[in-house]
């Protein structure tokens, strides 16, 4: 077979921190055949050298300015890695330039800024493509076949417990350096302004609550870690109908989410045993299929679904099936699925609308923990 031959997407990559460093450059230097890295931006100009001495392009751009790489003619598509209150603003610039935009989730927390990411991409040639990896891993897209719908599910868990990142970010291989020297006045003050900006529009406009310290670090904390839960949870077994309880602290909490004929838990937070805990277990009459996540930090751990099922005509055979079907880590495949549809228009599936979705049930579980 032949394979048509298609010039490496040129990308420009705005906020070279963790992610960037740990996941993101290091992927595109593998990717080098669908991608190539040409253009970074960060306000921290130290991060910014550093990044652009780990990159395998030595003539490699820089800049403090977003809007100068989405603008670039060497910039043929834009990775946002930013800070969350930026992802609008540089997903803004990026289709304002007509390309299309790679957005870390979450891709907003507030409707206004989920509102002016649809409006942008109407006038716009290019369009946005959020980072929900998760949704991508193999075994992710294996259960979503495995378990076909909704119809037969009797109950529902979602586990996402796991120690601070630092851990597996020690044990990467990478070596990602942090340069809080490096973080002028003027960017600490934007950032700032902004995030006080998101979390008024998102607790007190969108969902009618006061700010408070603990609402606040609860939204932080669903956008960050718990909107990989929710999202792969909504594509398994769509919306939640509502909240019938939940009890949430910044170390763990927990949510009961209700649908038309079953319930869904949802346990998260933080501790310090070194593990990645992180499941979805979907149960049937006959079946229980698991989804399970390792650290994305770790390239090549793989993510397996577990069946267990019944079998056999006598009502007593049992099995258990583990399939891997692939090595591939899931920001690689991730990467993949977004240049096929920059190159062959495969649909993208985690869009802006899609996004959207996210903050009905962030409203629904800090309006029920009131
Ligand atoms: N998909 C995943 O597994 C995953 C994992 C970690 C983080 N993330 C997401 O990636 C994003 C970045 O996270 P991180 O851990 O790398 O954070 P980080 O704070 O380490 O990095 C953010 C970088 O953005 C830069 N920045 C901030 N404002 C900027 C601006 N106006 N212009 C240019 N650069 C700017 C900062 O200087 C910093 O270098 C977050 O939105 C986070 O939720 C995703």
């Amino acid at each position: 077979m032949s394979l048509k031959y298609h010039p490496p997407i040129r990308i420009g990559l705005i906020g070279c921190g963790e992610i960037a460093q740990v996941a993101h450059i290091p992927n595109l230097t593998y990717l080098s055949s669908k991608f190539e890295l040409t253009y970074l931006c960060d306000t921290n100009a130290e991060s910014l050298a550093f990044c652009a001495s780990r990159c395998s392009n030595a003539s490699i751009k820089c800049t403090e300015s977003a809007s100068d790489l989405c603008q670039s003619p060497d910039v043929d598509a834009v990775m946002v890695c930013s800070s969350d209150a930026f992802h609008t603003e540089h997903g803004l610039l990026a289709l304002k330039a007509g390309k299309h935009v790679f957005i870390e989730k979450p891709l907003a927390l507030c409707r206004r800024d989920i509102k002016a990411l649809m409006e942008a991409e109407k006038g716009s040639k290019g369009k946005v493509f959020v980072g929900y990896m998760r949704r991508y891993a193999s075994a992710f897209l294996d259960a979503v076949k495995e378990i076909g719908g909704v119809e037969g599910v009797q109950y529902v868990k979602v586990r996402d417990i796991i120690c601070p990142n630092s851990v597996f970010i020690n044990q990467s291989g990478t070596f990602p350096y942090k340069f809080p020297e490096g973080v002028t006045q003027e960017a600490a003050k934007a950032l700032a302004e902004r995030e006080e900006s998101m979390v008024h529009e998102a607790l007190e406009v969108d969902m009618g609550l006061t700010v408070t310290e603990k609402r606040t670090t609860m939204l932080r904390l669903l956008g960050g870690l718990g909107s990989h839960d929710l999202s792969a949870m909504r594509e398994l077994i769509g919306m939640p109908t509502g909240v019938l309880g939940a009890y949430l602290t910044p170390t763990m909490w927990t949510v009961l989410f209700k649908y038309p004929t079953f319930v869904a838990t949802y346990e998260s937070g933080f501790n310090s045993i070194p593990l990645f805990d992180a499941s979805i277990e979907v149960f049937t009459e006959n079946k229980a299929v698991t989804v399970k996540y390792d650290t994305p930090y770790v390239k090549g751990l793989p993510t397996t679904m577990v069946v267990r099922e019944k079998v056999g005509e006598d009502n007593c055979g049992y099995q258990e099936r583990i399939v891997r079907s692939s090595y591939e880590d899931p920001y690689t495949k991730q990467m993949g699925e977004w240049w096929e549809f920059m190159v062959n228009g495969k649909p993208v599936k985690t869009t802006v609308e899609d996004a959207a979705m996210e903050l009905e049930i962030f409203k629904m579980i800090l309006t029920a923990a009131g």
